[in-house]
């Protein structure tokens, strides 16, 4: 039917957009390069007449020239689509008045205003790539940020074009009976040929990223939210029929969003309608739509029987930062996307608070900086290391990183420490006072932050442009005679792997440091001393008098910046530290430190063959937090717990995955040996709680219990092996089912096949809780697990074209420290393959993947060239998309 309503088809782009063909540039775009657009759009009305194969889009786009502009030259961007017709008021264009290119089309002579109007046709259901307009599960779906919207149509996709939509969307009623966008509905009819139509119209300008449509057979949970200045906002959340149970989490986490913008930030939502959909296939966790957020499925539906509390915990955080993007990201958004972080760092950071205040503050510290040390640092020392503002970029799809993300909120956060509370809440207000409705940069957030303070971040603009992570070292002295106790810290950056902007004559920046004091006998806080210093310069010695004896210092509390500390301290220090420090994160952190310590001496014995000894201060420090009642259970959980692999090999000259793995091994089980009577005896108190709850207290509890569990499995012994598979097989909620069962996949017992079985043959049919199954066996230590993982890739419910699914196995399988780097190099090549598999359909997820190899000049020489032997594979691949090419090269150079 579609196609009968086009006279002629004009022209044909590449049908594969993403591939490097001869006249595509692989030049990258920079930051420097910024101008303002020729033209503006003061509204554009869409109508789609939807269809998986040929889909129609019209466009009619009310453009006027930039005053500050002369030329009457228009450049659209556009890829993958299918002319039909171009016209411009009303004048359909020959094909002289206008040039197809790579890229897009540009219009000639044209006046200084008007309407243009184009038709493509675009193909949802062969759109695997999942940007653009495309087919998950049957119904269709939109994905533009970051330049997703040119797959859709000709437009300005850039998001300093802000303007108005009026969207009509029509399709059979039959498959799609729903059909969403952004903004409030203002009518809708029934056509004659079975189809119908429904319109949406926005009233706030915004940029392309922004916009969504979704159509299928959807069914909604309602809910309302009641603004403070009393407006009813309808709150819908769509999903698949069959999850229709699943939703009322994330609309209770919505609800309570909505609310702690309004107290914190005084933000009230600004539509009188907010919808969430959850879709299967999807290249990320959420995007902010305005109004429309659609959201990977894995951050919507829960049960208690299919989420875990951390499932839980996340889909609080996910959907209350795509809340808050409502105000940091649509109502003020980015000039440009090398400002990303200008939305995504202040985002990140408002949820991050978010989260402290419904849970533990302190306990969520430690988990945000254990994740930001585990990946960011990893980034920020590899060959991807950019600013948190970059400066170029090949594809803007690699730079959604954890540097952008989670760098990016440690700057926000600082601002925050320096000003408190009030003061960044004024730099937030000035900021919507300035910028409500435009564009901007990072510098205008920063000119806020100052000017509502009256304070100088002059150089914090080194944060922004600088990459690497800075190393922070600091030294003691103690003068008796005078009672004085100084700190001397000094900052530097370590070097990167060369060709990396943003590297070259790198500044000192400026360091909120909060320190305290504590008294070396009692264990007390020496109030008068404790605050937050500001190194501003390379060097400096803060000096802290009227003392009688020599303290002990806690430095970096609550990981006031983001920064590598050095600091030399004595294991009887740490010990202390652990025990009395009244700042939590670091109570926490001196127990890493020492196990980092400890654990890294232990992998040079492994390598030297020396026979392994539990360190007896360890072994002191670990009973002590075991026994003691004062502090909560989540935090119990995360001091008993030692450092991941991957953090711990960051601080090796050459990372020996083998040795750290055995030597981790070695303390988790002789721990376990020594307090087996109290980790027994804990863990059947905690076992004890009786049927689910899903309270704060009962989630601490669970979280204690399976960090327990996991000790008491590391002794395998049949008793700890049936305490495992008793956990599995009697939970009622899926945390501790998913606990026990990621225990069993390491071990070589009947009850691992078992459990497994089991696992899989009753929640067959719930795509979610399929790749947890998928998951526990990709980071499974066993010695089969590259041959296991082959295996899987075979398995029915295996599927190359569901990001989640191939994020659980081939993505979890490279998180696996001992089996990715097996040294016969087989997981390098599996990773390989999988990426050359994926690339040309989905050039996104496989550029995530690839970024596994990032690290490899941190490994041993015969690892490093089996890694650069596969990028060298990878890079060669004939039409290799321009995302994964723009990792490999970087890795290369
Ligand atoms: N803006 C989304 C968020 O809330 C993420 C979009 C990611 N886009 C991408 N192309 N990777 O964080
Ligand atoms: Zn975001």
């Amino acid at each position: 039917a579609i196609s009968a309503q086009i006279q002629r088809s004009q022209s044909t782009q590449s049908p594969e957009p993403n591939s490097l063909t001869a006249t595509q540039s692989i030049q990258p775009v920079l930051r420097s390069d910024y101008q303002p657009p020729a033209y503006w759009i003061d509204n554009v009305e869409l109508d789609f007449d939807l269809d998986p194969r040929e889909t129609l889009v019209t466009a009619r786009i009310s453009v006027r020239r930039n005053a500050q502009q002369s030329s009457s030259t228009l450049d659209l961007a556009g890829e993958n689509l299918k002319l039909q017709s171009v016209a411009v008021d009303g004048k359909r264009l020959e094909q002289t008045q206008y040039q197809l290119r790579d890229g897009g089309m540009t219009l000639l002579d044209l006046p200084e205003s008007c309407v243009i109007e184009t038709k493509v046709l675009v193909s949802p259901v062969t759109n695997k790539s999942l940007s653009g307009l495309y087919q998950t599960s049957g119904n269709f779906c939109t994905q533009c940020e970051a330049v997703g919207f040119r797959r859709i149509t000709y437009f300005l996709d850039r998001p300093d074009v802000m303007t108005t939509y009026r969207v009509t969307i029509r399709a059979d009623k039959q498959t799609c009976p729903v059909m969403l966008s952004n903004g409030n509905r203002i009518s809708q009819r029934d056509l004659d040929d079975g189809r119908h139509e429904v319109v949406w119209e926005d009233p706030f300008p915004k940029p392309s990223y922004l916009f969504a449509l979704v159509a299928g057979n959807l069914k909604c949970h309602r809910g309302t939210f009641t603004t403070r200045d009393c407006r009813n906002v309808a709150l819908e959340i769509w999903v698949e029929p069959q999850n229709i149970d699943k939703c009322e989490h994330a609309l209770v986490s919505l609800q309570k969003s909505m609310k702690w913008d309004e107290d914190v930030f005084g933000l009230q939502y600004d539509l009188d309608i907010y919808m969430i959909v959850a879709v299967n296939d999807f290249n990320m966790g959420a995007m902010e739509n305005k109004g429309l957020n659609v959201f990977n499925s894995k951050y919507v539906l829960a049960l208690p029987d299919t989420a875990t509390d951390e499932d839980y915990m996340l889909i609080e955080a996910v959907i209350a930062h795509e809340y808050f993007h409502n105000w940091t990201g649509n109502r003020v958004t980015c000039r440009d996307w090398f400002q990303l972080t200008l939305k995504e760092g202040l985002t990140v950071f408002r949820d991050q608070q978010f989260t402290a205040d419904q849970t533990s503050a302190a306990v969520k510290r430690i988990d945000d900086v254990s994740g930001l040390r585990a990946g960011q640092f990893v980034e920020d020392s590899g060959p991807m290391a950019h600013p948190i503002r970059p400066e170029s970029y090949i594809s803007m799809d690699n730079f959604y990183t954890a540097t952008v993300y989670r760098k990016g909120a440690e700057i926000i956060r600082m601002y925050h420490t320096i000003l408190g509370a009030e003061g960044f809440r004024r730099g937030m207000d000035l900021y919507f006072q300035r910028h409500d409705n435009s564009a901007v940069t990072c510098d205008d957030f920063r000119a806020a932050m100052a000017d509502a303070n009256n304070v100088n971040f002059d150089l914090f603009d080194r944060w922004y442009s600088q990459a690497g992570t800075p190393e922070l070292t600091v030294s003691e002295a103690w003068d008796a005679a005078k009672g004085e106790y100084a700190l001397t810290m000094t900052q530097s950056y370590p070097p990167l792997p060369g060709g990396n902007p943003g590297t070259e004559g790198r500044k000192p920046v400026p360091l909120p440091v909060r320190v305290g004091l504590l008294d070396a006998e009692s264990g007390e806080e020496i109030e008068q001393h404790g605050g937050v210093v500001m190194l501003q310069t390379e060097s400096e010695t803060y000096t802290f008098g009227g003392l009688t004896a020599k303290p002990i210092a806690s430095v970096l509390r609550g990981f006031s910046a983001p920064v590598r500390l050095r600091m030399q301290r004595s294991n009887q220090d740490l010990a202390f530290l652990m025990a009395h420090d009244t700042d939590s994160f670091n109570r926490w952190d001196a127990g890493q430190t020492l196990a980092t310590k400890l654990l890294l001496d232990a992998a040079t014995g492994v390598k030297n063959g020396e026979k392994l000894k539990l360190s007896q201060e360890f072994s002191d420090a670990f009973g002590r937090v075991l026994s003691d009642d004062s502090v909560d259970e989540a935090f119990k959980a995360l001091a008993l717990t030692l450092p991941r692999e991957s953090v711990l090999g960051q601080e090796m000259d050459v990372i020996d995955p083998d040795s750290l793995h055995t030597a981790r091994q070695f303390y988790r089980t002789r721990l376990a040996e020594t307090f087996q009577s109290e980790l027994t005896a804990l863990y059947k108190n905690l076992a004890a709680d009786g049927a689910y709850k899903n309270d704060q207290k009962s989630i601490n509890r669970r979280r204690l219990k399976n960090v327990v569990l996991a000790y008491l499995s590391a002794l395998e012994t049949p008793e700890s092996v049936s305490l495992v598979a008793d956990q599995f097989n009697q939970a009622d909620n899926m945390t501790d089912k998913q606990a026990a069962l990621s225990l069993l996949a390491n071990l070589d017992v009947p009850a691992r096949d078992e459990a497994l079985t089991a696992f899989y043959k009753k929640y067959q049919s719930d795509p979610l809780v399929i790749d947890k199954w998928f998951a526990v066996q990709a980071v499974s230590s066993r010695a089969d697990t590259i041959e296991q993982v082959k295996q899987l890739t075979t398995h029915p419910d295996f599927s190359v074209d569901n990001p989640n699914r191939v994020r659980s196995l081939i993505g979890a399988f490279t998180q696996n420290q001992v089996r990715f780097h097996q040294a016969d190099g087989a997981g390098y090549k599996l990773l390989a393959d999988y990426v050359l598999k994926i690339e040309s359909a989905n050039p996104q997820l496989a550029a995530r993947l690839v970024a596994a190899f990032n690290s490899y000049r941190r490994f041993d020489e015969t690892r490093q060239t089996q890694m650069q032997n596969e990028l060298k594979r990878i890079a060669e691949h004939p039409g290799l998309c321009k995302d994964v090419h723009e990792i490999v090269q970087r890795a290369l150079h």
